[in-house]
């Protein structure tokens, strides 16, 4: 009887275990889900006009997760991030690289460990911005990537990427000439 009492107790206790894992699970699942457009592509276009304002759009470029974000007009000018002096390979940082452009493309992969950053267009209670920010450690980017606080060593990689006929294209050079 005894056995039974726990064999039903460890039962119950796994069950909670899988749906509490599953729970964790989903949001990174969905996440990481390819939309219509993703591919493993070299190669991937973006219609602008198809990602909202302020927001994101999470594709897959050459297998990684790709964010796509669009700033509203005029945000640059009206937010100052605190950043740190880490640069990508092109030793610049990442914001440097997005000059005057609304739309652009980052890996969205953390450059600490590998985590998936979260897309926080109100900011949240660890930075009050827009930001992305990365659950793992508690990794800050600013929406160009660049590292505010945390852990991670470098801003977000850039893959190559222009505009061309209205749409952002990564994978060919351009504003971004390679992967940096
Ligand atoms: S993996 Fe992102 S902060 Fe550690």
């Amino acid at each position: 009887m005894e056995a039974t009492r726990r064999d039903f107790l460890g039962f119950a206790l796994g069950g909670m275990g899988i749906v509490g894992a599953l729970g964790v699970l989903y949001p990174v699942v969905k996440t990481l889900a390819p939309s219509a457009a993703s591919t493993t592509e070299a190669k991937v276009e973006i219609d602008p006009e198809k990602v909202p304002e302020m927001g994101i759009r999470v594709t897959s470029w050459k297998g990684k997760p790709l964010f796509v974000i669009k700033l509203p007009e005029g945000f640059e000018g009206k937010h100052n991030y605190d950043v740190k002096d880490t640069f990508n390979d092109a030793g610049k940082l990442n914001q440097d690289l997005f000059k005057g452009k609304r739309v652009f493309a980052l890996i969205g992969v953390c450059t600490h460990l590998g985590c998936i950053p979260l897309w926080k267009p109100e900011g949240d209670s660890d930075l009050p911005e827009p930001h992305l920010h990365c659950p793992c450690h508690g990794g800050l980017y600013t929406p160009w990537g660049d590292v505010i606080g945390g852990p991670p060593p470098r801003p977000l990689w850039v893959p190559p990427q222009k505009l061309e006929g209205g749409r952002l294209i990564v994978g060919e050079p351009g504003f971004v000439e390679r992967l940096v």
